[in-house]
């Protein structure tokens, strides 16, 4: 089985939600994290939290995945910190749900630059360190990079690329040992959207801390072979 003690991952949006659970997970691995978020002091709060899960260390990072150079910042602060990059796991997100007559172009422009733009922004920046490693690139897509729906052209879009993105992203790198995998979650247990979660009525769903577990899996697969793109729903749908 692959050892992931001492390896190095950058979560994009590791501040709550899936993200903050990947980080959990990672860590318990004895995996070295960073996680960003767009505001420091969020980034930091997270960070001091997930350093108690441990063995891996943690810093948390601002960055916000819709600006290059910030993106590129946060690849040398974690190269600075823990000497290598293996996993980039690009997860930042936002959702605005409106229909076309009621969506605006800054929530347009906004879901897309996130969604779409920040995770070729957030590969670019991290691909030659992952060629050095033989890295891991994960993006967090959703079922709505497959399965469309009213309110989400935008998030839709943004998913539906994404999925694209990562797939052509893998036929590129594959050869330089890179791999590549795209999650696309249903419903999660998380902040998304500005939902509350609540434990007992969102049990039914997926939980951040699951996704954490198939990152951990992705990981410790055998070099061959490469589950390239995942679709992953709740078992059961919620109790009426
Ligand atoms: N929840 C679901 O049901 C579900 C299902 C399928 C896919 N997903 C996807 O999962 C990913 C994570 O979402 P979540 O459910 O965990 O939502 P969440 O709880 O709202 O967390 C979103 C994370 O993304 C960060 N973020 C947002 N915009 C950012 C930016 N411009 N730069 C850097 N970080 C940014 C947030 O950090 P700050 O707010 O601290 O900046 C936060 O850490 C998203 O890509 C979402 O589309 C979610």
């Amino acid at each position: 089985m692959k050892e992931l003690n001492g390896m190095t991952a950058l979560i994009t949006g590791g501040s709550k939600g899936i993200g903050y659970g990947i980080a959990e997970m990672l860590l318990k691995e004895g995996v070295n994290v960073a996680i960003t978020s767009r505001h420091q002091d969020a980034a930091d709060a997270a960070a001091r939290e997930l350093s108690k899960t441990g063995p891996g260390k943690v810093i948390g990072i601002a960055a916000d995945v819709r600006d290059f150079e910030s993106q590129k910042n946060a690849v040398a602060k974690t190269l600075e910190t823990f000497g290598q990059l293996d996993v980039l796991v690009a997860n930042a997100g936002v959702g605005h749900f409106a229909p076309i007559t009621e969506m605006t172009p800054e929530q347009w422009h906004e879901t897309i630059d996130t969604n779409l733009t920040g995770v070729f922004f957030s590969l670019k920046a991290a691909v030659d360190a992952l060629i050095d490693s033989k890295g891991y690139f994960i993006s967090i897509a959703s079922l709505a990079g497959t399965n469309f729906f009213p309110t989400a052209s935008a998030y839709n879009a943004s998913k539906f690329g994404l999925v694209g993105f990562t797939q052509a992203a893998m036929l590129d790198l594959r050869d330089a040992g890179i791999k590549c995998t795209t999650i696309m979650p249903g419903s999660v247990a998380t902040h998304f959207n500005n939902h509350e979660p609540k434990a007992e009525e969102d049990a039914w769903k997926i939980q951040p801390e699951d996704l954490g577990q198939m990152v951990v899996d992705l990981l410790r697969m055998n070099p061959r072979t490469l589950p390239s793109k995942i679709e992953v729903r709740p078992s059961q749908t919620p109790k009426k």
